[in-house]
């Protein structure tokens, strides 16, 4: 117990934070009490909110070593989702680890584009799905639609079958190996992909989390960032149905680019969408067909 005059007790849950919250500080971590506070509540298998109701809660020697074992990893720097296993997106939980990119809140943005222009798309692809999140969120979001994710990496692909297990989509959401819209067999009425698109330049000036922990073909994009999405939008004019959108998540500085890619390959209503921080983050485009 804590209290005036005493020291407060070693065992307890905010003392085992404090201690967390040093050991993630001195790793470099921005966050490193908030972080701390939640790998505790993470290593007692509590809901996040916990420490603040039960400070002086002791924590077992079992919960006491599952919180060095994910305070030693994410002082490592691995990315938070890692450690924990699993990370929200569009509200919904997904599994993540080092298989597929954590899926990040601007891709949120490209759902929603990609969901306001297609209420009555029947067919969808999701290019480069990684753990399946953007797959899981159309489907879900539309009953109607049938969803293929495709990707490169059958590691990631593993990781989506059990995300599109844990969400019930078994029956509507497909997965498919191979390179960019190469394994899809018919026409779609939408296409969204958030390919790699970091400069293979940029990659030193990375945080450590990303450059180390995160998968390079996830994200290497080659000298422009532009590698993938130059030849998927090569790819688009024979794989859209008449009327069918495609919608792609883009670096810093690349929309212009991108919209001009687009309308090469024939589609028109082009568009360009910003995310929260005012950065052109997803282009779209239709297909007249
Ligand atoms: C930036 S991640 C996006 C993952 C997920 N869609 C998301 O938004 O969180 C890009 C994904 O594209 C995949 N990828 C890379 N090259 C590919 C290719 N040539 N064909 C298909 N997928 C590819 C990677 O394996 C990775 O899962």
């Amino acid at each position: 117990m804590t209290g005036r005059g005493t020291q407060p007790d070693e065992s307890s849950a905010s003392a085992a934070a404090a201690r967390a919250a040093r050991e993630l500080k001195a790793a470099g971590i921005e966050r490193a009490r908030a972080e701390a506070d939640l790998l505790v509540c993470e290593a007692a298998g509590r809901p996040p909110e916990w420490l603040l109701v039960h400070p002086e809660a002791p924590l077992s020697p079992q919960q006491v070593s599952r919180l060095d074992e994910m305070v030693g990893r994410r002082a490592r720097r691995e990315p938070l989702p890692y450690v924990l296993g699993r990370v929200e997106f569009y509200s919904l939980d997904f599994l993540t680890g080092p298989a597929a990119i954590v899926p990040r809140p601007e891709t949120e943005i490209l759902a929603d584009a990609a969901l306001a222009r297609a209420e009555r798309a029947r067919f969808a692809v999701d290019v480069g799905t990684g753990c399946g999140a953007l797959a899981v969120v159309l489907a879900r979001e539309r009953p109607g639609l049938t969803v293929l994710g495709v990707d490169i990496s059958r590691e990631a692909l593993h990781l989506a079958k059990r995300n599109i297990a844990r969400h019930g989509l078994e029956g509507r959401v497909q997965l498919a190996a191979g390179d960019l819209l190469g394994p899809v067999g018919r026409k779609a009425d939408l296409v969204v992909a958030n390919l790699p698109y970091i400069r293979t330049g940029e990659f030193p000036s990375l945080a450590p989390e990303v450059r180390e922990w995160e998968p390079r073909i996830a994200l290497d994009g080659g000298d422009d960032g532009l590698a993938l999405i130059r030849r998927l939008a090569e790819q688009l004019g024979r794989h859209l149905s008449a009327g069918g959108i495609a919608a792609l998540e883009v670096g810093a500085g690349q929309a212009g680019e991108v919209a001009n890619l687009l309308r090469r390959a024939g589609l028109t209503e082009v568009e360009v969408i910003a995310d929260y921080a005012k950065i052109d983050r997803v282009v779209i485009g239709r297909h007249r067909g």
